[in-house]
């Protein structure tokens, strides 16, 4: 069932300004290098994830996926941060911007980290994400569950405003949103 994977959500944003932010925040390559040594990178992923955790590990590609996090002090993000907060209690939220460049893809993983994030495409064109075991799904905005199997291959630039939620399961997060 979609909804184990992906809540549509009918949050109110401002686009523009949440896409000027993405001007202004500071990227750096995302590698899964650059954040899980080897071991830690075995203590978290059990053997039959193992092949999925190799290549995740090996997600280097220096400018195809970027990270932005320096984004205190925005507005727009600390209401989404406080909305967010007042539908779900007191949770662990990271906002953050990422830029998936034409043509590059994320291969299939599980977050670290992230129990599940809401997510707000800010590009036109939005390719869908794909969960290993229910296959495509569109979204422009919505809590995704990611630590289902997932990857997402987009032949446009994505731009993504995610708010990682961090100690709370999908399923807990998607009844509190409905409410
Ligand atoms: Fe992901």
């Amino acid at each position: 069932m979609e909804s184990n994977f992906v809540t549509h959500l009918d949050i109110e944003y401002n686009e523009d300004v949440l896409l000027m932010i993405s001007d202004e925040v500071k990227y750096k390559p995302f590698t899964a290098k650059t954040r899980l040594t080897e071991e830690e990178m075995r203590d978290r992923f059990d053997k039959s994830d193992k092949k999925m955790a190799q290549k995740n590990f090996f997600f280097d590609d220096k400018n195809g996926w970027l990270i932005g996090e320096t984004v205190k002090g925005y507005e727009e993000v600390n209401r989404l941060v406080e909305y967010t907060k007042s539908k779900l209690g007191d949770v662990d939220i990271r906002p953050r911007f990422y830029v998936q460049k034409k043509d590059v893809f994320v291969p299939e993983h599980k977050d670290i980290g992230t129990e599940c994030a809401i997510n707000i495409l800010l590009s036109d064109d939005c390719a869908p994400i794909t969960y290993k075991d229910f296959g495509d799904i569109y979204y422009k905005c919505a809590l995704i569950n990611t630590q289902e199997t997932h990857c997402v291959n987009t032949d446009v630039e994505r731009i993504l405003f995610k708010l990682s939620i961090m100690d709370m399961k999908y399923e807990t997060a998607a009844s509190r949103l409905r409410n």
